[in-house]
């Protein structure tokens, strides 16, 4: 029977405790584990759990109209790519930053921008913040396939730090190119129209809300933005509803990490996207 007497307040103060600890332990063990068996002390790369692989899918589907076995079949495309797996894990084994790195090949949420490359077939991808260059050949991989199917496409990514991108190599970067300097300014510079515009530089919220006016007037009719920021700020959400474009956001679960995770904000117009997919078909 429930005690239901003012005592009640002191005595169930270790038992809820005790109850909200049972949440986090579990990553307190994952921290350790990987504090000794991880040397990532950035960018982190994790797979993601099954159920947020599906959410991911559905929510691509939402967005693009696509039907969720085509999402799906883009998804483990990317995942059972071999080559692309043995490229990253090869560029990271010669690579000065080894030490820093894992040598293995996991996208987590950014497969969700690899299936946005492959439904939308955009002529032009932009990704702001590139560091080691896992969105970046990720998105040219896609990029590549798109061409195999007949639809040509190109990534600019944008780095102030010179040294990023490294795990961009061919075959994957003959159709993508990181412009050294500060993203705005890069941005500012850019002469094509976007057709997915991915931001993931600088995270501060004025930053990123700035990138996003940078770019409003090169947003082709059908472009979709998609935000790395956007668990942590509404900048996205506003510049959507500034645009009156859609917003969603999707959030990812690491599997078997300790970091919670982040997500991909998404903002688009519905009726455009949908057109879209309908050229996708008929290409
Ligand atoms: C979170 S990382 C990008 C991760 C990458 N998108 C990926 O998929 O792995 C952020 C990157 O933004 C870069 N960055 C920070 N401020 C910047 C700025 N003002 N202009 C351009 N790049 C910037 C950093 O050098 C860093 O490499």
């Amino acid at each position: 029977m429930l005690n239901c007497t003012p005592a009640a307040v002191v005595i169930n103060i270790p038992r809820r405790i005790i109850y909200a600890l049972s949440y986090y332990v579990p990553s307190l063990g994952r921290i350790i584990a990987w504090g000794f068996g991880s040397r990532e002390t950035t960018n982190y790369t994790y797979d993601l759990s099954d159920d947020s692989l599906f959410y991911l899918m559905h929510t691509i589907a939402v967005v693009t109209g696509a039907e969720l076995d085509v999402v799906r079949g883009y998804i483990a495309e990317a995942r059972t790519d071999t080559k692309l797996r043995e490229t990253v894990i090869g560029a990271i084994r010669d690579s000065k930053f080894r030490y820093l790195s894992d040598a293995r090949c996991e996208f987590g949420r950014r497969l969700g921008w690899y299936a946005f490359v492959r439904i939308l077939k955009p002529r032009v991808v932009v990704e702001t913040g590139v560091d080691k260059g896992h969105g970046a050949i990720l998105l040219c991989a896609a990029l590549l396939r798109n061409r195999t199917d007949g639809a040509g496409g190109i990534y600019f990514g944008t780095d102030i730090n010179p040294e990023a991108g490294w795990l961009l190599r061919p075959p994957y970067s003959e159709v993508g190119s990181i412009l050294v300097g500060d993203s705005i300014e890069s941005l500012s510079r850019l002469t094509q129209n976007i057709d997915l515009f991915i931001n993931d530089s600088d995270h501060s919220a004025d930053y990123e809300y700035r990138e996003y006016r940078t770019v409003a007037e090169k947003l082709s009719d059908r472009a979709v933005v998609l935000g790395d920021n956007s668990h942590v700020t509404p900048m996205l959400a506003k510049f959507a509803a500034e645009c009156g474009m859609q917003f969603l956001h999707f959030r990812e679960i690491p599997r078997d990490h300790w970091y919670p995770g982040c997500g991909i904000g998404i903002a688009f117009n519905r009726a455009k996207s949908s057109h879209r997919t309908e050229a996708h078909r008929i290409a």
